[in-house]
């Protein structure tokens, strides 16, 4: 039994808009909830509603916390394509957030199990994440947990593919300027979320829309998971939902 809710939406605007209603609702109930937020193109208009929405008054991020999913592997926090630069542009910049509430995995870590397990540890604390944002990559990934032969559990770190680096490297000068691992909350961390919105755009994630929750659920597609997941919404603008 599929208990994935999907909403269709006209396009990217409107997908941010009807993400930001299930984030304001949230804060609005639990306004010390904690979020996992992702980074990527398809999180952009979400993030520029929830900063016009503080704006006026209608939701306050003074006491949220959250977690990001993932960072690259040799970024430094102020590296313009890092996570955690992303996300300070993007949107903890602009809202009321306080940075001690902010955590992304540190893409600069020495000893990656101890930073992997003080991730874990840090959201359990919290009291684990309430809404766990996603986009999707081309080849299914959630986060960077690339297709495998397993699904993994908690945050660690993960080799690129070519084609993740290839879809990556637009930010980036060169090809050979994009990292060759991130760290990345597991596939785990994410199922452990008590709700779940993706976000899909565009044509070009059509095929991996249709294939995630419609198609068998296998490592090989990372996404198909949240087939298991007991709260799953997608909101996808008319060009992803073309196949379904
Ligand atoms: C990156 C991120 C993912 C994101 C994906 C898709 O690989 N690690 O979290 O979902 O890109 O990004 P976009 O939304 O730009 O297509």
């Amino acid at each position: 039994m599929l208990h994935v809710h999907i909403l269709k939406a006209k396009d990217p605007a409107e997908v941010g808009k009807l993400a930001a209603d299930q984030f304001e609702a949230l804060i609005n109930t639990k306004p010390a909830c904690v979020l996992g937020l992702a980074t990527g193109s398809s999180p952009l208009p979400l993030y520029r509603e929830l900063i016009a929405r503080e704006k006026a008054g209608k939701i306050d991020f003074s006491r949220v916390r959250s977690a990001n999913l993932d960072e690259y592997k040799g970024l430094a926090p102020d590296h313009p394509q890092s996570y955690r630069y992303f996300m300070q542009e993007n949107l903890f910049n602009h809202i009321s957030i306080k940075p001690e509430n902010t955590i992304v995995p540190d893409g600069l870590a020495a000893d990656v199990d101890a930073m992997c397990a003080a991730y874990e540890r840090q959201i359990e604390e919290w009291g684990g994440v309430d809404l766990q944002l996603l986009g999707i990559g081309h080849d299914g990934h959630i986060g960077f947990n690339e297709p495998d032969s397993q699904f993994s559990t908690m945050t660690h770190e993960m080799p690129l593919t070519q084609m993740t680096r290839e879809a990556n490297k637009r930010f980036f000068n060169s090809i050979d300027e994009v990292p060759t691992a991130a760290y990345t909350m597991g596939i785990g961390t994410v199922m452990a979320a008590r709700k779940v919105v993706m976000i899909v755009t565009g044509r070009d994630k059509a095929e991996i829309l249709k294939k995630s929750f419609f198609g068998p659920v296998t490592p090989e597609v990372p996404a198909s998971i949240l087939q298991f997941h007991p709260d799953v919404t997608v909101i996808c603008d008319e060009a992803a939902c073309e196949l379904l």
